[in-house]
């Protein structure tokens, strides 16, 4: 009889957490915001409800972080050589931050990183991430990764003026672009991204990193421009990493751009929003690279801020932006 006792009180619990997650989902997100389904965490299969205030999710978010929190950071970046990797490769350094890289070539790591030897000495790595085992040896005992490495096409057009976004660049070159071999967004963006936090976890057994990434907004719409381009379903890719990092149970920061552009920093207003990318009234939606490599930065060094976060970010004229840490809490939707 007890037996069935509890077996029915635990049949009410379950049906009254479905009838709760049904309900919210019926709701506009306003309601839905602080409640999060995981359906598979470091490989165990589980369901988990959080419904609750601000207090709770924040709870929750820092939940899974344990070493990152707390021990001083030990920062790996991939795709370092990067527009936006470059420079949050030096403002971690300038800020005696260890930092690593993943680097394809070390002849561009000297010119870019301002390495000597660039090799595993000064924390520089090379590697691939098409292949299976690229952090393997890079992300051994680190606390964070950042992942900056993305699908670069090859543009017959003005490149500067297209990847920078200008004012004077107009139209969009779908055709006049071409992914390299070996380098398209599902090769790269995909199982380049799921590639990196496989061996990530290999690496690092049971200490888990903090996984920052920059990814683009607009994903929210089917086969946008960036779709579009050489068919390659760039955006499309990049989703599909988001929905699988939050899934290993690593604690992760998911920062999702508008286009960036090589400018100076510190000359913008940004916004955030947890929730689509709307940025019909922005004349031009572009994130300065040097701007979004400073909300990287604060969200590597602070983690208990941004752990288990994923936001748009986009910048207008205005007012600059300097506190980041408000940024991150507005990036939470409360
Ligand atoms: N560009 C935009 O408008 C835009 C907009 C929104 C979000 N984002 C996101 O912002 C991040 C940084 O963008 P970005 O424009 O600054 O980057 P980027 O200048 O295009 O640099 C991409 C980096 O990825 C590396 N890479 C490419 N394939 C690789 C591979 N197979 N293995 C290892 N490394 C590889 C490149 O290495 P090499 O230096 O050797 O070529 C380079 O360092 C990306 O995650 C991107 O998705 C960009």
């Amino acid at each position: 009889m007890a037996c069935r006792a509890r077996l029915m009180s635990q049949l009410v619990a379950v049906v009254v957490a479905a009838a709760a997650l049904a309900a919210a989902q019926d709701q506009d997100c306003d309601d839905c915001l602080d409640m999060e389904v995981s359906l598979l965490q470091r490989g165990v299969s589980m369901v988990g409800l959080r419904a609750g205030g601000a207090q709770q999710s924040e709870r929750a978010a820092t939940s899974g972080l344990h070493d990152s929190a707390t021990l001083e950071p030990t920062v790996l970046i991939t795709g370092a050589t990067g527009g936006t990797g470059r420079i949050l490769y030096r403002m971690l350094k300038e800020r005696n931050v260890t930092v690593r890289a993943l680097v394809r070539s070390t002849s561009k790591a000297k010119e870019v990183l301002n390495c000597d030897k660039c090799d595993a000495s000064e924390g520089i790595f090379v590697g691939d991430v098409t292949e299976e085992h690229c952090l393997d040896e890079a992300a051994k005992g680190i606390t964070t990764l950042v992942n900056l490495v993305v699908a670069r096409p090859i543009c017959k057009v003005d490149s500067d003026c297209y990847f920078n976004h200008r004012p004077t660049c107009k139209g969009f070159y779908h055709n006049d672009c071409r992914y390299p071999e070996g380098g398209t967004p599902e090769q790269v963006n995909w199982e380049g991204g799921v590639n990196q936090l496989r061996s990530l976890i290999d690496a690092n057994g049971d200490h888990p990193a903090h996984v920052v990434t920059l990814s683009i907004s607009g994903t929210e719409i089917p086969e946008n421009n960036a779709d579009k381009l050489d068919k390659g379903w760039f955006a499309f890719y990049m989703l599909n990493f988001e929905a699988y990092l939050m899934a290993t149970g690593l604690p992760f920061t998911i920062v999702k751009s508008c286009p960036l552009a090589d400018e100076p920093g510190g000359e913008r207003e940004l916004r955030v929003s947890p929730r689509g990318s709307n940025y019909a009234d922005i004349e031009r939606p572009v994130n300065v690279r040097a701007d979004a490599a400073t909300m990287l930065m604060e969200a590597v060094l602070q983690p208990d801020l941004a752990a288990n976060l994923r936001f748009n970010m986009c910048s207008r004229p205005g007012p600059p932006t300097t506190d980041y840490a408000d940024l991150l809490r507005s990036g939470r939707g409360m």
